[in-house]
C-alpha cells in the first residue's frame, strides 16, 4: 500500500522522499492546484512507461510536463510571444500551453507520444515545490485509471492506485478541482484544446483575442486524451434533468430542489449560492459521492454554461457520453 505524507505537517519529508522515489524511476501522486498528478520523471523512459501502466492510458495519448520555473520551461519548449504572455500572466495556475519541443529537450519522446509539440504548464501549490527541488519536468497526468473521474483529494487516489503506488503527497482537497484548460497558438490563432480551471474569459480579455471552442465533443481528437467518454462515473448519466425519478442519485446546482428528489437515494448541491469556483471545486467528488450511493444512475439539474461553467459542463458531457 501507498505510503501517504501530508505536505502541511512535514513538508520537508514529503519533498525529500519523493525526489528519492522520483530519482528511482517510480512514479509519485503530487497535489496540484486542479487535480491530484500521477508523476514521474519526464526524461526517464522506464518512469513514463510506468505511468501508462499504473492508469491503463493508451500511449497516443501525451501527457503534460510540469515545470516549476520560466528557465526549466524554455529549455524544452519554445514560446510564441502570445503564449509567453499567457504564460507570465497565468502561471503559476491551471493552464497548460502546448509548443514545440525543442530539439535539445531532455523530455523522453513516450512523454509527448512521439508528437514534436510538447503540453506544458507550471503548477500551482506543492507540486511546484517538488519539481523545483528535483530539478527536472515531471511528466503528469491525473492520478486516476484512465477514462475514470480525476482525483481532488488523496483519498480519492489512494481509493484508485493506492495498491500500486509507493508515494501519496496529501496537500488537502485540490483547490481548483478541474483539470487546466488546454490552449495552442497557431499561426496567431487561440485554439482552445480543452476548457478546464483558467475561465476562457480571462484569457480573451489579456489577449485582447477570440479563442476558438473545439468541435463538439469526440468530433476532431485534437488533444488525444479529450475522447468522448471520460470521466465516467460507474452508474449512469442523465443531464439536464428537470425532475428526479425513484433511486436516482442528484447533484444539482443553485440551491433549487428539483421535482422527486426526496425520494432520491442521494441529493448534493455543486453550490448552493451558485458560485461556479465552488461548483468546480465539488464537482469531481460529489460525482464519486453520488457513484457511491450506489445509484444506477446520477441525474443532474442544469448548469450554465458560461465561465467555468463551460469546463464543468464539458465534463458532465463526457460522463454522460456512450461508453468504450
Ligand atoms: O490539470 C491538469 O492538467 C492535470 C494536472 C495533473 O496537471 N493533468 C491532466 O493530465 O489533466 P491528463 O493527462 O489527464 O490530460 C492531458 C491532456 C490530454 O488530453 C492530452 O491528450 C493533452 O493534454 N496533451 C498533452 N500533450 C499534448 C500535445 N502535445 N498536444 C495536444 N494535446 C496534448
Ligand atoms: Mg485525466
Amino acid at each position: 500500500m501507498a505510503e501517504i505524507i501530508d505536505t502541511r505537517i512535514e513538508p520537508d519529508r514529503a519533498i525529500e522522499r519523493a525526489c528519492a522515489v522520483l530519482s528511482e524511476g517510480e512514479p509519485v501522486a503530487i497535489p496540484t492546484e486542479t487535480v491530484y498528478g500521477l508523476a514521474a520523471d519526464a526524461t526517464n523512459a522506464d518512469a513514463i512507461s510506468r505511468i501508462y501502466e499504473m492508469k491503463g492510458r493508451p500511449r497516443f495519448n501525451p501527457l503534460i510536463c510540469h515545470v516549476s520555473d520560466m528557465a526549466m520551461a524554455e529549455a524544452h519548449v519554445i514560446f510564441d510571444p502570445i503564449s509567453r504572455r499567457l504564460a507570465e500572466a497565468f502561471w503559476p495556475g491551471p493552464l497548460t500551453l502546448i509548443l514545440p519541443e525543442r530539439r535539445e529537450s531532455t523530455v523522453h519522446a513516450l512523454a509527448s507520444a512521439g508528437l514534436e509539440t510538447l503540453g506544458i504548464r507550471m503548477p500551482e501549490g506543492f507540486s511546484r515545490r517538488v519539481i523545483s527541488h528535483f530539478g527536472r519536468p515531471l511528466a503528469a497526468p491525473s492520478a486516476n485509471t484512465s477514462g475514470r473521474i480525476s482525483p481532488t483529494s488523496a483519498a480519492h487516489v489512494e481509493a484508485d492506485l493506492g495498491a500500486k503506488l509507493r508515494l501519496i503527497l496529501d496537500a488537502g482537497p485540490a483547490e481548483i478541482g478541474l483539470e487546466s484548460t488546454i490552449i495552442k497558438v497557431e499561426a496567431g490563432r487561440l485554439r482552445l484544446l480543452r476548457p478546464g480551471g483558467l475561465d476562457v474569459a480571462e484569457i480573451e480579455a489579456l489577449t485582447g483575442f477570440p479563442v476558438q471552442r473545439p468541435e463538439a465533443a469526440g468530433a476532431t481528437i485534437e488533444a488525444p486524451g479529450m475522447l468522448a467518454s471520460h470521466y465516467a462515473p460507474g452508474a449512469a448519466v442523465r443531464l439536464n434533468a428537470e425532475d428526479v425519478r425513484k433511486g436516482e442519485a442528484l447533484i444539482r446546482f443553485g440551491g433549487k430542489a428539483l421535482p422527486g428528489e426526496s425520494a432520491a437515494a442521494i441529493v448534493l448541491d455543486l453550490s448552493p449560492s451558485g458560485n461556479l469556483r465552488e461548483a468546480a471545486a465539488n464537482l469531481f467528488d460529489y460525482m464519486k459521492k453520488a457513484d457511491a450511493s450506489g445509484a444506477a444512475t446520477i441525474a443532474f439539474g442544469r448548469m450554465p454554461d458560461e465561465g467555468l461553467g463551460e469546463a464543468i459542463v464539458d465534463r458532465l458531457e463526457r460522463a454522460a457520453a456512450p461508453r468504450v
